[in-house]
């Protein structure tokens, strides 16, 4: 069973915390309470400890074992970090990654999972400031535990009270079970574009921001995967976790892919490679001297194509990005190059492709079917194709 830190903030279902406690040790689960100041002043400390039977800690400089630092022995100990409830304060000081108490320090320092159960007054929870910090802190991984609708201690009725406690539990449990999912798989994945120099100032690129990608690599983390990242040319902050190999050109591209691909259990293409590059890069910046200048370009290596060819029993995923007729030409790429998996989507949809935060993606199996999504946050597709990878992953190897 698993080691669970509970996150206790000062709201007024900070009691509740006590039965979501009592419930995970019901479940088998180890328990440590770590509580804000604020929720110190709600509820006791000592309710914690003895329901939990193990020390409850809210200050930062309170080191009981020398020789140990207290908040990152917490963090790297613990499979999941759970905050239940979780103020609006204590959600905005995750956001922007302040560490000025233990729970805050904490969360900055562990990697393990991190799920939040808000708790707040329907204006707090509606805030714009408040929903801001609960995308921020998406964007980077952590899972929220929706507030439900009801009236608030306050007598104010809305969004934002608590989630019920089996909800709770049932999320952390799912939570665990999807840290888990892939545990052991190493998985390589490209993303972004690539940038094919024509000269020291300028290249031939495209507009993939490597969102799809970076997002995939979060998703497969999430999941317990092993990751290395090699990514283009990108402004993205690399999932913590992955271990990340940034080059330029689809050449090095290759050569990166090349040398990983014999070290990974699932490759994931994502990158869109440029197909074409400048037969020769100048050595100094091409001046305006001419009316007409024409660049020659030769193809770059098909690095799907080349590493398909020594696959073995690895589990090889393909994207394609398609302005027309996009199933039939990714159905041909699959086969072409051997790939378990495809996840096409058209570029020229809105809200779907380059750039921006969604996509709408149709998988299609090697044996033919086809999974049409739903447009969804470029997140939450990602999570919908290392799910479909843990399958193929489990038909091929049996149950991890
Ligand atoms: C009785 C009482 C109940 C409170 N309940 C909540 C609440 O449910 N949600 C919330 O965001 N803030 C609530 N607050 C305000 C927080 O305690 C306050 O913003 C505090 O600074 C939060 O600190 P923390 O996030 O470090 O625990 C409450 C305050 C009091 C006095």
């Amino acid at each position: 069973m698993s080691n669970i830190l509970l996150g206790v903030s000062g709201s007024i279902a900070a009691y509740r915390a006590c039965d979501v406690a009592r419930e995970l040790m019901r479940a088998g689960h180890t328990v440590r309470v770590v509580m804000t100041p604020a929720a110190t002043r709600l509820i006791s400390p000592d309710t914690f400890a003895a329901l939990t039977g193990n020390p409850v800690v809210v200050d930062v400089f309170d080191e009981p074992e020398p020789g140990q630092i207290a908040h990152i022995r917490l963090a790297q100990d613990s499979d999941l970090l759970l905050i239940a409830p979780a103020t609006a304060h204590t959600l905005a000081r995750l956001a922007l990654g302040l560490a000025d108490d233990m729970l805050t320090t904490i969360a900055l320092a562990t990697r393990a999972p991190i799920l939040i159960a808000p708790a707040m007054n329907p204006a707090m929870w509606t805030h714009p400031a408040t929903q801001a910090h609960v995308q921020t802190l998406q964007a980077r991984g952590v899972e929220f535990i929706d507030p439900t609708y009801g009236v608030m201690a306050c007598g104010d009725e809305g969004w934002g009270k608590i989630a019920d406690t089996p909800v709770i539990v049932q999320a952390v449990q799912q939570r665990l079970q999807r840290a888990q999912a892939l545990k052991g798989v190493r998985v390589l994945i490209t993303a972004g574009p690539t940038h094919e120099p024509i000269d020291p100032v300028r290249f031939v690129g495209n507009r993939s921001s490597g969102k799809m990608g970076y997002a995939v690599a979060e998703a497969a983390l999430a999941h317990g995967a092993e990751v290395t990242l090699i990514s283009g040319p990108t402004a993205l902050t690399p999932p913590a976790g992955a271990k990340v190999v940034r080059v330029q050109t689809a050449q090095q591209m290759f050569d990166a892919v090349q040398e990983a691909f014999d070290e990974c259990d699932v490759f994931i293409a994502t990158a869109a490679v440029a197909d074409y590059r400048p037969e020769r890069a100048l050595p100094s910046k091409r001046k305006r001297d001419a009316q007409r200048w024409t660049l020659r370009m030769v193809a770059n290596p098909d690095i799907l194509g080349t590493v398909a060819l020594r696959k073995g029993s690895r589990i090889v995923v393909g994207f394609a990005a398609e302005t027309d007729k996009a199933l039939q030409h990714a159905q041909e790429k699959l086969q072409r190059k051997n790939l378990d998996l495809i996840a096409v989507n058209d570029v020229l949809e809105p809200g779907s492709g380059f750039e921006v935060d969604t996509n709408r993606l149709t998988l299609i199996y090697a044996d033919g079917r086809i999974e049409p999504l739903p447009l969804m946050r470029k997140r939450a597709c990602a999570e919908k194709l290392i799910e479909a990878v843990r399958m193929i992953v489990i038909q091929r190897w049996g149950k991890l």
